[in-house]
């Protein structure tokens, strides 16, 4: 039998290193979850105290619960949608402590102490917000599926810009940010419309913006 090369020998010595190690590995692991106590699979809870629309809620939660899950399942707050699930489409927006947030991103227990504003919390049927009543005035929507997360976005994006807070298409970091077309779609780029009513929803923003800065110089 000629010799084996180099090559040769380092491949035959990984393929039975393979063999022998694989089923060890495997029986390892079974071993493992076999062992583990039922106590160290059941599901940690926590109790958690935050305020939602100005309304104090306490609730003992799974800790992998995220803010979402609890607005949408435990307080049947079903205007905050979920869409993608994984911080993609934009349409869990809902205001923590007056900053946008994907409430699909962050965990329930994560929140403790926060306030938090939802779509339900923003105006009623009967007295709308400004920025809800713009969407209508300006048709801003077609299905209406991302609109809650739209309208929370756009609430918190005239505040950022109110507080001087620049974004990607900031030109002048030392003056404060423009309420122009460029800033708000760059500041809203991460609420996805499938319908793509995204001209209207700018005209809304625009409105909203322009009334404000109006007052402002009232
Ligand atoms: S559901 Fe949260 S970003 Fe899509
Ligand atoms: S209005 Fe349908 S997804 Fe935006």
């Amino acid at each position: 039998m000629p010799p084996l090369t180099r090559r040769e020998l380092l491949k035959a010595g990984a393929a039975t290193a393979g063999t022998v190690a694989a089923p060890a590995f495997a029986q390892g692991a079974v071993a493992a979850v076999a062992g583990t106590p039922d106590a160290a699979r059941a599901p940690v809870t926590r109790r958690v105290s935050l305020e939602v629309n100005g309304r104090t809620v306490e609730r003992e939660v799974d800790t992998r619960t995220t803010l979402l899950d609890l607005l949408r399942e435990d307080l049947q707050l079903t205007g905050t949608k979920k869409g993608c699930d994984h911080g993609q489409c934009g349409a869990c927006t809902v205001i923590v402590d007056g900053r946008r947030v994907n409430a699909c991103l962050t965990l329930a227990v994560m929140q403790e102490g926060a306030k938090v504003t939802t779509i339900e919390g923003l105006g009623t049927p009967d007295a709308l917000h400004p920025m809800q009543a713009a969407f209508v005035k300006h048709d801003g929507y077609q299905c209406g599926y991302c609109t809650p997360g739209q309208i929370c976005s756009a609430v918190a994006v005239l505040d950022e810009i109110r507080d001087g807070i620049p974004s990607h298409v900031t030109t002048d970091l030392t003056a404060a940010p423009a309420l122009s077309g460029d800033e708000i779609r760059e500041r809203m780029s991460g609420n996805l419309c499938r319908c793509g009513a995204y001209a209207n929803i700018l005209d809304a923003i625009e409105d909203v913006g322009g009334s404000r800065s109006g007052r402002a110089g009232a």
